[in-house]
């Protein structure tokens, strides 16, 4: 099987409208030409059209950071999947450690954002990781598990493109520790095993599932070597576009 790879830049709050469009000129200089990787650029909802704008033209796509899962009503400050498709999105991040933790969002919620957005067709990059205290108790497959069945509860998928799972250790993000590769394949194998069991072998062996977390260019290539590790969804390292391009430059090569 041909592992296609994907890079996801979170850019988080970071970056006004005219800084967003001086990043994505230079990315867009930069990889003008990718290929053999998908790239997708998850900008703050208000610099998606800017930064759309600018890389029209190329293969790099992009995602909302978040969503709500109503179509549309008195929801004030929130985003529909509707308001992103039609901005130019083509992938939507859900249920982020940042949304989870710092915003309180359930998996239930979680839940519903998957359902539609797959129903206004936008791929989920489905966000799932334990805390650090988690892991040192050794609940690591409970939490992740856990997030996976509530979160992808009744979820039929047809084609393995229609999903992306971000394995995202809420320790290792922007904390500048990273899972070692061992670490981060061990999980990423559950993950696996665990999309095997709800969606079958054939589907769950092309279900992208990336790793993120401090994912920088001096650790992306061992990180991306593992074989269940089939991309990477990076913050902090994503806000330059010089350190990004590094790392899709790792993606291309593993
Ligand atoms: P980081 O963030 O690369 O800055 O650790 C990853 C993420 O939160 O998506």
């Amino acid at each position: 099987m041909s592992r296609r790879l994907i890079i996801g830049g979170n850019w988080k709050m970071y970056k006004t409208p005219s800084e967003a469009a001086a990043t994505a000129k230079s990315l867009k200089v930069k990889l003008i030409n990718v290929e053999n990787v998908d790239v997708v650029v998850c900008p703050t909802a208000i610099d998606i059209l800017a930064v759309r704008e600018i890389v029209a033209g190329t293969n790099i796509k992009i995602g909302g950071q978040n969503m709500y899962y109503q179509d549309e009503g008195a929801f004030t400050g929130e985003i529909s999947a509707d308001m992103l498709k039609d901005a130019g999105c083509d992938y939507v991040v859900v249920g982020h450690s940042e949304r989870r933790h710092v915003f309180g969002e359930t998996d239930d919620e979680i839940n519903k954002k998957i359902v539609k957005a797959l129903s206004k067709g936008l791929v989920p990059i489905f966000c799932v990781g334990e805390k650090l205290e988690e892991r040192n108790a050794g609940k690591t497959e409970d939490v992740v598990g856990g997030q996976l069945k509530e979160g992808l509860a009744g979820i039929e998928i047809n084609s393995a493109e229609k999903l992306v799972i971000a394995y995202e250790p809420v320790w290792a993000i922007g904390t500048g520790v990273t899972a070692s590769p061992e670490q981060a394949e061990e999980v990423h194998r559950f993950i696996r095993k665990f999309l095997t069991d709800i969606y079958g072998n054939a589907l769950a062996q092309q279900i992208r599932i990336q790793y993120g977390g401090s994912v920088k260019p001096a650790n992306a290539d061992e990180l991306l070597g593992q074989p269940n590790i089939d991309g990477a969804l990076v913050g902090g390292a994503s806000l330059d576009p010089d350190s990004f391009t590094a790392i899709i430059k790792s993606a291309q090569s593993v």
